[in-house]
């Protein structure tokens, strides 16, 4: 069991919240309120038979019923009442600042205009609680063409997002088949982040940071394979978004109690602790904490590690980072 204090610390603790793709905040509740606001049919009966179907045996088994839930936001009023539903739920876990992917592209395939996908986002963050900014996922499994064209769809909005992101099925879709458009995007000063070392091999790591020059790792777990890498990433300190709860539904790891979190911190790395997709694999931000701990060696000292990380790896002024780092000290420096 998780001592008292450190479980407290956990939820309590200042903390910003970096790798979450909103599309995956959407909890069966809404799926179905919203597929009744529009009369979209779905594929289960019920909540509980849509949960139920919540087994999955790798990324692609998720994205499959990850996709088909997107499928029920059809208007501006749906895509605010997701985003504002999950600013509220970080609200709670106190998380400060949360940078958010979106997956436009699930979007407009659909005949959704990006504009409306955009302005409900963007208006839940306006309107939330806590900061927040918006990264524009590409998705690998479509073409560089399909990429290009909708970073061009977005360039009307460059100020409602901070940086894009690269995500969906990892395998067979390496960094470099996005090398033009990450450069356009790097030309409009957009950060940069995309998910490497989920399920593809270290090299993917290492083509995201030649090729694609992003200043973040989205997972990057497997990086622990390769020594040199490892080292690298280190003296780079860059940053691993990782996603522990995530790591298990997906099988990168069987159980939590032999996840790489210890391992990686161990090593130095820039880890910071992340839900990715939360209404799907068990649990918010908190609960990905407490998972962690619990099942792992980790203390009080990793969780303020942890916690300086988060801040430290977003993309916010450094002034800003110094107020939240100042934060942190102040709330542990009185548990010990
Ligand atoms: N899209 C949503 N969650 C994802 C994940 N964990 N990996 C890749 N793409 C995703
Ligand atoms: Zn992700």
């Amino acid at each position: 069991m998780l001592e008292e204090q450190l479980r407290n610390a956990l939820q309590a603790m200042p903390k910003a919240e970096l790798h979450i793709h909103i599309e995956g905040s959407l909890e069966p509740e809404l799926i179905f309120e919203l597929a009744q606001r529009n009369s979209v049919s779905l594929a289960y009966p019920t909540v509980e038979a849509l949960r139920q179907a919540y087994a999955f045996s790798d990324l692609q088994s998720f994205l499959d019923i990850y996709y088909a839930g997107a499928s029920v936001l059809l208007t501006a009023q749906d895509f605010y009442d997701m985003t504002a539903a999950y600013l509220r739920r970080a609200h709670a876990d106190n998380v400060r600042h949360a940078e958010i992917f979106f997956d436009p592209q699930t979007h407009t395939a659909r005949g959704v205009p990006f504009a409306t996908v955009i302005d409900g986002i963007w208006r839940a963050c306006r309107d939330a609680p806590i900061s927040a900014s918006l990264i524009l996922c590409f998705l690998r499994h479509l073409s560089e063409e399909e990429a290009i064209a909708t970073l061009e769809e977005a360039e009307p909005f460059r100020d409602k997002f901070v940086g894009v992101g690269l995500d969906s099925s990892e395998l067979g879709h390496p960094p470099e088949k996005f090398a033009r458009v990450f450069a356009r995007a790097r030309e409009l000063g957009l950060h940069l982040v995309a998910h490497a070392g989920e399920e593809g091999p270290p090299s993917y790591i290492e083509s995201a940071l030649d090729i694609l020059n992003v200043e973040r790792i989205d997972h990057g777990v497997r990086c622990l394979d390769d020594p040199a890498l490892v080292e690298r990433l280190v003296r780079e300190r860059m940053p691993l978004t990782v996603c522990p709860l995530s790591n298990i539904k997906l099988r990168v790891f069987d159980v939590m109690g032999s996840h790489n979190l210890r391992r990686l911190l161990d090593a130095g790395l820039a880890v910071t602790v992340n839900s990715d997709d939360p209404a799907y694999f068990g649990g918010y931000v908190n609960d990905n904490y407490l998972a962690a701990f619990e099942a792992l060696p980790l203390e009080l000292r990793h969780a303020r590690q942890l916690a300086h990380n988060s801040f430290a790896a977003a993309f916010l002024e450094d002034e800003q980072k110094r107020a939240y780092r100042a934060e942190v000290d102040a709330f542990f420096d009185k548990l010990y």
